[in-house]
């Protein structure tokens, strides 16, 4: 961290700025139709936060293969159904493994799904004996009982108070997690993860304009959509993709990306994700590159105490989900991911929802705490900390049934 640097949480202290308009392109033009965004417009910001924020993804696999490694038919009781399936990426002749899990509800027929990473283990997300304990590298979190950098039994089901899942089953959805760590482990090093299959001999890191762990975390969810697309006892039309804090900011880029994504979920993203930058609330440009410098494309870095001269920020981001449904959600007292900022983004991504005919939030007022506003595009604000509640899923459940029932 910078000694010198001072969060601003002040509102009166969020200077004047000017924020692009999502429907002027980069060369002054105007878009006034939905052919013309996705003509003109989407590509060239889809260019732009591939090559200057989170970076491209350096070619194409060579091979994906999928194996299931274990399932039951009565799984969490008699309740619903589980499959660990095993995903294997090949690049170069090296190849990378990561395990995704699944819960399916018990009935005939395909179940619409809510896909997205788990910070510390898939076994973490609920108490199930059969959940497999990754070998992968870890975070340490003394909390739920990681230390030494490796996961164990004693975490677990200790991350379930993020994880909904009775109550998604019991809405007929279905769950596919991964942990994260498989794809890329979160630590200062790109020698290691899915970044190394794709380097050419000697090579030891990214260019300035490839991915960095994020680019890695959105391109990975998009190979387990590779899975989920084809098994038979998912809706492939209803995969939403979630996400929480840096793995939200993976969702919204998985999905920005890739419309099989047919909704995205952002949960407490902030910098980097759904607030935009250019306010400079709680955790900045120049912040996050600091502390994270593997996060992003090196190219991110120009914009450290630089942001008026972002051309795109992070409403833009948010608008190359439209049409598809976007719920943005943050905590009160997640001050660090500016609730204010991402709330202003999905309002000044609207126009180009409203251009689809969609409804966003069209209001520049934030709503009350715990007060959802639930459009094609959602936002609320809940009362607690930065986190993942049972609160959330009941809202992200509600919406999604009506987005796609
Ligand atoms: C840090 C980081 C945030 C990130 C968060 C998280 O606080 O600064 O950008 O979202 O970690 O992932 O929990």
């Amino acid at each position: 961290m910078n000694a010198q640097f001072v969060a601003n949480y002040d509102e009166s202290q969020v200077a004047e700025f000017d924020l692009p308009d999502p429907l002027t392109t980069f060369s002054n033009k105007h878009i006034l139709t939905s052919t013309s965004w996705n003509e003109l417009r989407r590509p060239e910001l889809i260019n732009f936060f591939e090559s200057q924020v989170f970076g491209k993804v350096p070619g194409t696999l060579d091979a994906i293969a999928f194996e299931v490694e274990e399932e039951s038919n009565s799984a969490l009781g008699g309740l619903a159904k589980r499959r660990q399936v095993k995903v294997t990426i090949t690049k170069n002749s090296r190849s990378l493994s990561f395990l995704i899990l699944l819960y399916l509800p018990i009935k005939i027929g395909r179940a619409p799904l809510f896909l997205g990473y788990n910070f510390h283990g898939n076994h973490t997300v609920i108490n199930d004996p059969d959940i497999i304990i990754s070998k992968a590298w870890s975070l340490n979190n003394e909390s739920i009982g990681i230390t030494n950098h490796i996961l164990t039994e004693e975490s677990r089901g200790l991350r379930s108070s993020r994880w909904a899942i009775t109550k998604m089953i019991e809405a007929g959805y279905g769950l596919a997690t991964i942990y994260y760590g498989e794809i890329d482990p979160d630590k200062n090093d790109l020698t290691d993860g899915l970044h190394s299959l794709f380097y050419k001999e000697g090579q030891i890191r990214p260019a300035k304009d490839e991915w960095g762990s994020i680019g890695a975390w959105a391109w990975a969810l998009s190979r387990a959509m590779d899975y989920v697309e084809n098994d038979m006892e998912v809706d492939k039309t209803r995969v939403i993709v979630f996400g929480h804090s840096r793995l939200g900011k993976a969702a919204l880029w998985a999905g920005a990306m890739d419309e099989r994504f047919a909704g995205v979920i952002s949960n407490d993203s902030g910098c980097g994700g759904a607030a935009l930058s250019k306010r400079k609330f709680g955790e900045t440009v120049a912040q996050i590159n600091e502390n994270f410098p593997y996060w992003f494309s090196a190219n991110y870095k120009k914009y450290n105490n630089a942001e008026e001269k972002l051309p795109a920020d992070q409403h833009e981001l948010l608008a190359l989900i439209a049409p598809r449904p976007l719920y943005v959600a943050s905590a009160q007292e997640d001050e660090w991911a500016d609730p204010k900022g991402e709330f202003l983004s999905a309002h000044y991504a609207t126009p180009v929802y409203s251009l689809f005919g969609e409804a966003g939030i069209s209001s520049n007022e934030m709503p009350g705490v715990n007060s959802p506003i639930q459009n094609t595009v959602a936002y609320h604000i809940r009362t607690g900390k930065h986190d993942v509640t049972e609160y959330d899923w009941e809202q992200y459940i509600k919406w999604a049934t009506e987005q796609f029932d």
